[in-house]
C-alpha cells in the first residue's frame, strides 16, 4: 500500500463562520463553500462504494489501502459537513440543497454498478492532485480568509494529494480495466457538471448577493468565459469584466498548467501516484508532525509563523 496516514482532526467551522469567509477573494470563498456541499455528498457516496468493495477484496495490501483512504474520506466528509451545517443554521434555504446534493449521489448509487462508483471516484480523484496543488501554490490569492475555513480546505488538500493514488488502486485491484473506466467518464463528468449547476441555482435563491459578497455569476460557467476573456491577447484590450474573477492575478501559464494537469490525470496511461506533490505539502506535514495547530495554520487569524 501506499504511505497514507490516518489523523484525527477537528475544525472548529460553526454556525460563527460567515458564509463570506474570504472577503479578500470572495469569487474563492464562494466556490470553497460550494466544494463543502459536494464533499459531503460525493465522499458519503465513495464510502458506501468502498465499503461495499471491502467486501469482495481479499487481497491484504489492497485492502488495507481501501481502509485508510475510507478512514480519510470519513473525516473529511464530517469535516465540511460541520462547515455546511453552520451555513445551513444562517441560511435555511441551503438545507433543501444539500439534500438535493445528497439525493443527487444516493440517486447514482442505486442506479449503477459497484464497478460504475469505483470508476467515478477513480477519475475525480485523479483530477485532485493537479488541482489541489494549483489551489496549493496559489493559497495567498485563494485562502487567505478565515484561518478556521482556510485550514480545513488545505487540510483537506494536503490528505487529497497524500491518497491520491488509492482509488486507482482500489478500481485496479476490483475492476481492472482502464478501457471501462475510459468509457465511464462522460458520464461521470456530466453527473459532477450537473450537480454543480444545481447547487449554484440553490445558493444563488438561498443567499442573497449581499451576503455572498460577490456577483452570483461567478458561481456559474459564465465565470470561465470571462477568466479566459480576461486573459486572451488582443480580446482583452476590448472586454471588461463585469465582476472580480476568482483567479485574477494567477499567472496564466499556471492556469494553463492546471489544465494540461487535468487532462493529463484523464488519459489511460496516467497513475495519480506519479504527481509530484508540492513543497507546501511537506511544510504541511512537518508542522502536523511538530504538533502544530493545523486546524488554525493558514489564513486570517492564524499563529503568525503564517506559513508563507
Ligand atoms: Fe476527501
Ligand atoms: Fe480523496
Amino acid at each position: 500500500m501506499t504511505a497514507v496516514t490516518f489523523r484525527r482532526m477537528r475544525f472548529d467551522v460553526d454556525s460563527d463562520v460567515p458564509f463570506q469567509w474570504n472577503p479578500a477573494n470572495p469569487g474563492s470563498g464562494l466556490m470553497a463553500n460550494m466544494i463543502s456541499f459536494i464533499a459531503v455528498g460525493f465522499e458519503r457516496y465513495l464510502v458506501l462504494a468502498v465499503k461495499d468493495a471491502l467486501r469482495t477484496m481479499t487481497d491484504e495490501d489492497l485492502r488495507a489501502e481501501a481502509e485508510v483512504f475510507l478512514a480519510q474520506e470519513s473525516q473529511h466528509s464530517a469535516a465540511h459537513r460541520r462547515h455546511v451545517n453552520g451555513l445551513i443554521a444562517q441560511y435555511p434555504g441551503l438545507g433543501p440543497v444539500l439534500d438535493r446534493v445528497v439525493s443527487g449521489y444516493e440517486e447514482l448509487f442505486a442506479a449503477q454498478p459497484l464497478k460504475f462508483h469505483l470508476a467515478y471516484i477513480a477519475s475525480l480523484e485523479a483530477t485532485f492532485p493537479p488541482l489541489f496543488t494549483f489551489m496549493i501554490e496559489n493559497r495567498d490569492r485563494l485562502y487567505n480568509g478565515d484561518t478556521r475555513v482556510a485550514s480545513l480546505f488545505l487540510w483537506h488538500y494536503v490528505e487529497e494529494i497524500e491518497h491520491r493514488s488509492s482509488a486507482q488502486i482500489v478500481f485496479d485491484g476490483v475492476v481492472a480495466s482502464r478501457w471501462y473506466q475510459m468509457r465511464m467518464l462522460p458520464r461521470s463528468m456530466s453527473h459532477i457538471l450537473a450537480v454543480s449547476r444545481e447547487l449554484a441555482d440553490g445558493f444563488r435563491e438561498a443567499v442573497p448577493e449581499e451576503d455572498m459578497g460577490v456577483d452570483p455569476r461567478v458561481a456559474t460557467g459564465e465565470i470561465w468565459r470571462t477568466e479566459t476573456l480576461t486573459r486572451l491577447p488582443v480580446v482583452n484590450r476590448f472586454f471588461t469584466a463585469p465582476y472580480r474573477t476568482t483567479f485574477e492575478g494567477i499567472p496564466s501559464r499556471q492556469l494553463l498548467r492546471l489544465v494540461a494537469g487535468l487532462v493529463r490525470s484523464q488519459s489511460p496511461t496516467h497513475h495519480p501516484g506519479d504527481v509530484v506533490a508540492p513543497d507546501w505539502f511537506h511544510t504541511w506535514m512537518d508542522s502536523y508532525a511538530a504538533g502544530e495547530d493545523m486546524a488554525h495554520f493558514y489564513g486570517v487569524g492564524s499563529a503568525p509563523a503564517a506559513r508563507g
